[in-house]
């Protein structure tokens, strides 16, 4: 985060759901969101390391809470939804970021089980997050951002193609769902990025320079994206600067699909 951001106070009062963030790009977000002053609600299956997310917050002034759940599981994202709001008293921001890579593989060796993990969490557990996140927002509005993936756009990185159909169904969902509520005040957009800096896309045993070399042919820029990118495309379709921005798909890839 460069100090300009530091300075920037786009979510005083707001309340914000970030879901996967233990980890990644989602601890990245929910660390932008409270820094930018909104109480964030920590959401995921592995208490510990929501727990560290939130600790990572207070350490730097901010107010979060952690609250595990497993957003394949329609009654832990109601609950989740529900906490949100007894613990802060409204939501604003609900941003849909956890997902799995799965078990790369051609279509032919995909084990149904993985196949259904994979749609599970990409794609259900993003229809299960809006369907209640929206509940809370109408009558008020609020702010969506679904964090898709430009390889729904494009089948060049071998071996992810469940989970490229899962990203594409996201981005699409995004936008019905987006003209859907326009009326209502409720901002919905997604975010694809391309291979960016976390453990998701390192193979076991990879460095990041093993990393960047295998993906060469989707990195024309060469290199993947860095955690504060990305964390800036989300934040702006969560801010009201891009209020005229409705259903969009926001690529940030280093020009992979360009
Ligand atoms: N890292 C990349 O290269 C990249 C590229 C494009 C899109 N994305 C997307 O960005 C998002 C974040 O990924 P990341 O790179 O930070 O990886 P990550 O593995 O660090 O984060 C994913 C998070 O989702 C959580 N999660 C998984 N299944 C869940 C479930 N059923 N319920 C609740 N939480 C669950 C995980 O515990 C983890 O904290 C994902 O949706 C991913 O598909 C990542």
């Amino acid at each position: 985060m460069t100090n300009a951001d530091m300075t920037r106070q786009r979510f005083t009062g707001r309340v914000a759901l970030v879901t996967g963030g233990g980890s990644g790009i989602g601890r990245a977000v929910a660390r932008a969101l409270a820094a930018e002053g909104a109480s964030v609600a920590v959401a995921g299956r592995d208490a510990a390391t929501l727990a560290a997310t939130v600790t990572l917050i207070e350490a730097d002034g901010g107010t979060a809470a952690a609250i595990p759940a497993d957003v394949t599981v329609a009654e832990q994202v109601s609950r989740l939804v529900d906490t949100t709001v007894d613990r802060f008293g409204a939501l604003d921001v609900a941003v849909n970021n956890a997902g799995v890579l799965g078990r790369p593989g051609p279509l032919a060796d995909v084990a149904e089980p993985d196949w259904h993990t994979v749609i599970d969490t990409n794609l259900t557990g993003v229809y299960l997050c809006m369907k209640h996140e929206i509940a809370r927002m109408r009558g008020r509005g609020g702010a969506i951002v679904n964090i898709s993936s430009n390889i729904g756009a494009h089948g060049r990185i071998p071996g992810l193609g469940v989970y490229g159909a899962a990203k594409a169904a996201v981005s699409a969902l995004t936008r019905s769902t987006a003209l859907e509520y326009i009326g209502e005040n409720i901002r919905i957009n997604a975010v694809s990025p391309g291979p960016s800096d976390t453990t998701m896309s390192l193979r076991p045993g990879e460095t990041p320079a093993d990393r960047t070399a295998r993906l060469a042919a989707a990195l024309p820029i060469g290199r993947v994206g860095t955690l504060p990118e990305i964390t800036a495309a989300v934040l702006w379709l969560a801010a009201d600067e891009s209020g005229f921005t409705v259903g969009h798909d926001l690529v940030v890839d280093g020009g992979a699909t360009a």
